[in-house]
């Protein structure tokens, strides 16, 4: 099955990322998306999409990082994209909950990257965080000037919400927030996104899914996110699996 959501390239990996890698074939793991942060990361996820055959590059600036966007880092991700394993612009967004970098220049960085994304016809992965109604802002009035789909990784908005991002044919991505006991909205989400729209991620090495919670997370923790979807939707994981890597592929045209 695929994790389309990982950070390989993260200094948690530091000590092991070979073995990591190299066990995702016998670890069930088939594909991976590594996506980025900043420009530094952005290369590191080129150089490891470009060494191992299973794993795919997402490229951009994370909000936390939007100060460190500016027009040279721009032509340096047009560059990187330029490499066939670079299958969208991600992560970008918003995040208010930390703060990281002033709002201004997150939306601003945001928008930008949007426009990037639909002048090189890559799709986009959107980190969200205590941002939710400006979020679907900026990207409802992208929707209507560029053309591109989304995706929202780690869906933690609601339910009412999630139509409306289906009505502008988005996608979501879940992972292991979902198996926390206190996540009732994304339960409530995994069980209603249609089957069609939904791809399961890690967001290693964050968001370690129960039982291993406070360990590292690892792409072959993706089971434990699809059993638990599987089990609230009482339908077989393999049938579930089935749907979600389908959905992955055609989301990053792999
Ligand atoms: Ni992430």
């Amino acid at each position: 099955m695929i994790d389309s959501h990982a950070h390989l390239d993260d200094e948690a990996f530091d000590e092991d990322r070979e073995e990591v890698i190299n066990n995702l074939k016998s670890d069930g793991i088939d594909l991976i998306v590594n996506n980025s942060s900043d420009l530094p990361s952005s290369k590191n996820s080129v150089e490891l999409a470009s060494k191992y055959e299973n794993i795919y590059a997402a490229i951009g600036v994370h909000p936390h990082e939007a100060e460190t966007y500016n027009d040279e880092v721009r032509s340096e991700l047009i560059e990187l994209s330029k490499n066939e394993k670079v299958v969208a612009i991600g992560e970008i967004g918003l995040d208010y909950y930390y703060d990281n970098s002033p709002r201004e220049i997150q939306r601003e960085v945001f928008k930008k990257q949007i426009e990037l994304a639909s002048k090189l016809g890559k799709n986009i992965v959107i980190h969200s965080r205590d941002a939710s109604q400006e979020t679907f802002d900026i990207l409802k009035e992208a929707h209507e000037k560029y053309d591109f789909t989304a995706l929202i990784h780690c869906y933690s908005q609601s339910v009412e919400m999630l139509e409306e991002y289906l009505k502008m044919g988005d996608y979501i991505a879940l992972g292991g927030a979902v198996t926390f006991k206190n996540a009732k909205t994304p339960k409530e989400v995994a069980e209603v996104v249609p089957l069609d729209k939904l791809l399961l991620e890690t967001d290693c090495p964050y968001m370690t899914p129960v039982p291993h919670r406070g360990k590292r997370n690892e792409p072959k923790y993706v089971k434990l996110v699809a059993d638990y979807i599987a089990d609230l939707r009482k339908i077989d994981v393999e049938e579930l699996v089935k749907h979600t890597d389908e959905n992955t592929k055609r989301f990053f045209g792999i």
